[in-house]
């Protein structure tokens, strides 16, 4: 048996999926970072990535002044971080100093990555599209990196405990299962 959901929560049947720390820069000196699940790949030749941003947010307005960011994907250790990234705003707080994140410099966008995470991709906006309360942009990534320990042959392990939000304060992590055929 089915039960209609209410369509404000319809999102609500694509998680859980991965939470990630999303670093911007705008022209000044200070970072900042959020939490971000509503991220999707969108081509592979040429990489392209989508992240869907709330307008009340700081974090486009940071954006927007350079139209670089970095996405920095988090394991489980570091869910306290995530979620105080997901319900503090940059405009009120230093995150990064909050959080206690070590950045580094990044090699192809002014905008650093965060060392704790298991992996980072590089980003310049090529569109950016309003929809509803939110703004959709679409980036080409200009360099990956992942961790080798945690990432092998093209996939997370389960020791890398990639961060899946379910909702709410609500999380998981992947277990690998194969198709025996
Ligand atoms: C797990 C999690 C995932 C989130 N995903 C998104 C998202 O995809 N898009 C978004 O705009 N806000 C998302 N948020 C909310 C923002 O992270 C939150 O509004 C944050 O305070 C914005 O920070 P800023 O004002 O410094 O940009 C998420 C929050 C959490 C806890």
């Amino acid at each position: 048996m089915k039960k209609e959901i209410d369509l404000i929560d319809s999102y609500k049947l694509l998680h859980p999926r991965p939470v990630v720390l999303i670093c911007a820069k705008g022209k000044g000196e200070k970072v900042n970072v959020m939490s971000c699940s509503w991220i999707t790949p969108v081509s592979d030749d040429p990489p392209v990535i989508a992240i869907s941003l709330w307008k009340e947010g700081y974090t486009h307005t940071l954006i927007d002044e350079t139209g670089e960011f970095t996405v920095n994907i988090p394991s489980s250790k570091l869910l306290e971080q995530v979620w105080v990234a997901g319900v503090k705003s940059g405009s009120k707080v230093d995150k990064i100093k909050l959080l206690k994140l070590n950045l580094v410099a990044s090699d192809t966008v002014n905008v650093p990555r965060i060392e704790e995470c298991l992996g980072t991709l590089e980003c310049k906006v090529k569109n950016r599209i309003e929809i509803g309360e939110q703004i959709l942009y679409i980036a080409e990534v200009k360099k990956a990196l992942a961790d080798k320990t945690y990432f092998k042959k093209d996939i997370w392990t389960d020791e890398a405990e990639v961060l899946l939000h379910c909702a709410g304060k609500t999380f998981s992590i992947p277990k690998l299962i194969k198709n025996k055929s």
